[in-house]
C-alpha cells in the first residue's frame, strides 16, 4: 500500500478523531530525527499532504517519544504473529491514520482491516493506495455489525492502539467478549490507561488540545482475562526511558522519564500488553 500522493487535503476534525491526527504527527516527527525510534517516513508522506496546522495539537518532539515508544513493540508483537499465521486476519481497531499496514507489510495471503469512524477512514482512503490483502471498514468499533464483515474461519491478530481509553468499560469489554468468541484462536494487541491516568488526562496535551475524553481506566492488565484472554506480556512506561531516547528530549522530559523509574503508579499509568486467546 502507498500513498497516493494527492493534493493537499484539507480535514477537520474534533475531539478523539483528531486526536489521530496528533499520534500520525508524533510519528512524522520522529521520522525526522537523524536516529529515529519508529522511522515512520509515509506518516511524514501523509502529514505533509493533509492540509492542516498539526502545531496546535500540542504534539511536540519530546511528546512524539511516547508515540513511537508505543508503537514500536506493538510493531515487534504484530510482526511476531503474522510471521508465526501468515494466514491470519488482522483487524486494526481505532487505526486513525496509522501506516502500520506498510510498515508491516504483510504477506498476500494474511488479510487486514482497518477500522475507524467512516470520516476517517474516508480521509486513509484519500491518501492511502488500495491493496488486494487489504479492507477498510468505516464504523465505530462498537456498532457491532461490521464483525459480520470478517470472516471468523482464520486465526486473529486484533491491534487496538490509542483506542480503548475512548470506550466505556462497557463497550471495551462487549467488544473484547464479542471478538473472543468470533475466532478459533488469537492475539489481542492493545494500551491501557489505569484509572489514575484517566484521572490525569488533562495533563495530556492531545487529549485536552483535541477536546476529547478518556473514560476506560484499567489498573491491571490480568483485570481482562476474565473476559477469555490470557496475558502474556506487557509493558509499563517505565520502559520509554532508553539510551536513544533520554539523549533526544529535553532535561524537563529527562526528568519526568527518570521520574517514572522511581514511581511505579506513574510509570503504570499506561500499559502496552500483548493477550492470547
Ligand atoms: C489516539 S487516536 C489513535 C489512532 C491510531 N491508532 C494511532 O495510533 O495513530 C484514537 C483513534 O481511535 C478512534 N476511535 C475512538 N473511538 C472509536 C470508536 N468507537 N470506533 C472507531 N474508532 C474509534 C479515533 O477516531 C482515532 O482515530
Amino acid at each position: 500500500m502507498k500513498l497516493l500522493g494527492v493534493v493537499m487535503e484539507k480535514v477537520h476534525f474534533t475531539e478523539e478523531k483528531a486526536t489521530m491526527l496528533a499520534t500520525l504527527y508524533g510519528r512524522a516527527l520522529d521520522s525526522r530525527e537523524a536516529d529515529p525510534v519508529l522511522g515512520d517516513h509515509a506518516a511524514d508522506e501523509a502529514v505533509r499532504q493533509i492540509d492542516y496546522d498539526f502545531t496546535k495539537l500540542g504534539m511536540t518532539r519530546d511528546a512524539a517519544v511516547s508515540v513511537v515508544l508505543r508503537a514500536k513493540p506493538i510493531d515487534a508483537w504484530a510482526a511476531a504473529y503474522l510471521a508465526a499465521h501468515p494466514d491470519a486476519i488482522v483487524l486494526h481497531l481505532g487505526c486513525g491514520m496509522d501506516t502500520r499496514f506498510q510498515r508491516l507489510a504483510p504477506p498476500p495471503t494474511a488479510h487486514w482491516y482497518d477500522v475507524d469512524y467512516p470520516e476517517v477512514v474516508a480521509l486513509r482512503e484519500k491518501l492511502y493506495a488500495a491493496a488486494p490483502n487489504h479492507t477498510n471498514i468505516g464504523t465505530s468499533v462498537v456498532d457491532f455489525g461490521w464483525l459480520d464483515q470478517v470472516p471468523a474461519d482464520r486465526p486473529a491478530l486484533i491491534v487496538a492502539e490509542g483506542l480503548t481509553m475512548y470506550l466505556t468499560a462497557g463497550q471495551g469489554t462487549e467488544l473484547v467478549r464479542r471478538l473472543v468468541a468470533k475466532f478459533p484462536s488469537g492475539e489481542l494487541i492493545c494500551d491501557l490507561f489505569s484509572r489514575l491516568g484517566i484521572k490525569a488526562q488533562k495533563l495530556n496535551p492531545p487529549v485536552r488540545k483535541s477536546g476529547a475524553t478518556l473514560i476506560w481506566g484499567v489498573d491491571d492488565p490480568r483485570e481482562l482475562e476474565r473476559y477469555g484472554l490470557t496475558c502474556v506480556s506487557s509493558l509499563d512506561a517505565g520502559h520509554w526511558a532508553t539510551p536513544e531516547v533520554m539523549a533526544r528530549v529535553r532535561p524537563v522530559t529527562r526528568l519526568q522519564l527518570r521520574m517514572l523509574k522511581y514511581f511505579p503508579p506513574l510509570a503504570r499509568m499506561a500499559h502496552i500488553v500483548r493477550y492470547r486467546f
